[in-house]
């Protein structure tokens, strides 16, 4: 048998993740996908977040100082965490890369690193190894950050109350309030985040993201880059990967869902970073007990600031609901999408859900909270048509209304079936002479 981090044909990749959840299951991924490809894999990972390498067999893991400050790391916003990351990490990764290449018969082939972890392209330049980025989110979330000099310059920030529900004039179909962000401290910054510049100088730019989602985005963006673009989306489905989570799945929610009639069951996630009020739990709560739909969230600890993890829930609730609804910390969320109870998903809409939604077939209640998730939503709803959006304060009435119009009305229907064609979309695009499979092997 090989042996763990031992050469395979001389073909080493570092893959550099951003360690949050909705990063790391991508890059994992690719990095299955390019271990059946015959290259060995070496993960390079900040100390926080580190995932526990016995969960990965095939990968070889190289520790990254990170020097974020312990004690308050809480406390930090994800912007600075990934500010800290961009201003610590560099070094530690040029000397660790340093002594690997020292080692005899080693040959990196190339350096991959997620977008926000733009540190490694100056790592990458030192070493003088190809870089390539693999862009985690949407091409149109992309498309909306470029548009922001322009926007900036024809005067619209900071923006105006009054605009929230206008359409952006570049940016069809996005209203100002579906903009991935408003609130920013410089143009500079932002560009610096979103690695927009730094892009241009890697050697490729991979895309989760496939043609029957976006093939006028991906051609409409690609014209602003002199390097080529792979969209080899979505990655979880050609990566036959154990599970890259960082919580601990809670398995028990799949012998709940067998139980279940099929189609009947709602899932309601927000992802692993979105947080709420306790006025909001209470409201969902409510609101899923009135609905009468079977349901199964995902309630993570903190999701309410301080809060271990249900006890906030109304007094009366679980009694309420019963059987009816299934609380874990954390679901293992791509089998509950396929199981053949679910029939809808209330989703914050970050990309990965989006796209596993998506590609399961399963229609969505949009809630972004930030960022991306917006633009997601935005899409869903108005461009491919496969979920309505739950807007306004969230309100136990509204709550109700929006699940049973998605679970069981003429409208929940059309957009079951509009999901399911566009899930047939995807598994084309996946078979050989597919754009996803064609991008993958070339
Ligand atoms: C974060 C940001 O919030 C988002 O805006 C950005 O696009 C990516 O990073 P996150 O909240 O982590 O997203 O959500 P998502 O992108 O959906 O990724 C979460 C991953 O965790 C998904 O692959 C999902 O399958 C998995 N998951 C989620 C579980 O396995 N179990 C759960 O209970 C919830």
């Amino acid at each position: 048998m090989e042996k763990k981090g031992e050469q395979r044909h001389g073909r080493l990749v570092v893959l550099v993740p951003c360690p949050f959840q909705g990063h790391i299951s991508p890059m994992f991924e690719l990095g299955t996908i390019l271990y059946c490809r015959g290259f060995s894999i070496t993960i390079a990972h900040t100390k926080f977040n580190f995932p526990n390498p016995a969960n990965y067999p095939n990968f070889s893991f190289l520790p990254i100082a990170d020097h974020l400050p312990e004690h308050d790391v809480a406390s930090l916003d994800i912007v600075s965490l990934i500010s800290y990351l961009n201003g610590n990490c560099e070094a530690p990764l040029l000397e660790s890369l340093s002594q690997i290449m020292e080692k005899p018969h080693t040959k990196i082939t190339c350096i991959i690193y997620d977008t926000l972890m733009h540190y490694s392209e100056a790592v990458a330049n030192r070493l003088k190894l190809t870089s390539i980025i693999l862009r985690t989110s949407s091409v149109a979330t992309l498309i909306a950050y470029s548009k922001f000099t322009q926007l900036q310059q024809e005067g619209y920030f900071p923006l105006k109350e009054h605009l929230l529900q206008e359409m952006v004039p570049v940016l069809y179909p996005l209203r100002f309030k579906d903009l991935p962000t408003i609130d920013f401290a410089s143009l500079e910054s932002l560009m610096e985040l979103t690695n927009i510049i730094i892009a241009k100088r890697s050697s490729a730019i991979i895309w989760n993201s496939m043609d029957c989602l976006e093939e006028s985005e991906l051609a409409q963006h690609q014209q602003q880059y002199q390097v080529p673009f792979f969209s080899i989306g979505p990655l979880y489905k050609f990566a036959t990967a154990s599970s890259s989570s960082i919580i601990a799945e809670d398995t028990c929610c799949i012998t709940w869902l067998d139980r279940k009639t099929p189609n009947s069951v709602i899932y309601v996630s927000l992802g692993s970073l979105a947080s709420m009020t306790e006025k909001e739990l209470a409201e969902m709560a409510w609101g899923l007990a009135n609905s009468k739909q079977p349901f199964l969230w995902v309630i993570r600890p903190n999701s309410v600031c301080g809060s271990e993890w249900i006890e906030l829930l109304p007094k009366d609730f679980k009694e309420a609901v019963g059987e009816r609804g299934c609380i874990v910390k954390w679901a293992p969320q791509k089998e509950v999408l396929a199981h053949p109870a679910v029939e809808g998903f209330w989703s914050h809409c970050s990309w990965n859900s989006t796209l596993e939604s998506i590609s399961e077939g399963v229609p969505m209640i949009c809630r972004p909270c930030f960022g991306d998730q917006k633009v997601n939503a935005r899409y869903v709803c108005h461009v491919w048509k496969v979920g309505l959006e739950l807007e306004n304060e969230l309100e136990r009435e509204e709550v109700t209304r929006a699940v049973r119009r998605l679970m069981v009305s003429a409208e929940g229907m059309e957009m079951r079936q509009k999901t399911i064609e566009l899930k047939e979309k995807v598994e084309s695009s996946m078979k050989n002479g597919g754009s996803s499979y064609n991008s993958l092997v070339k």
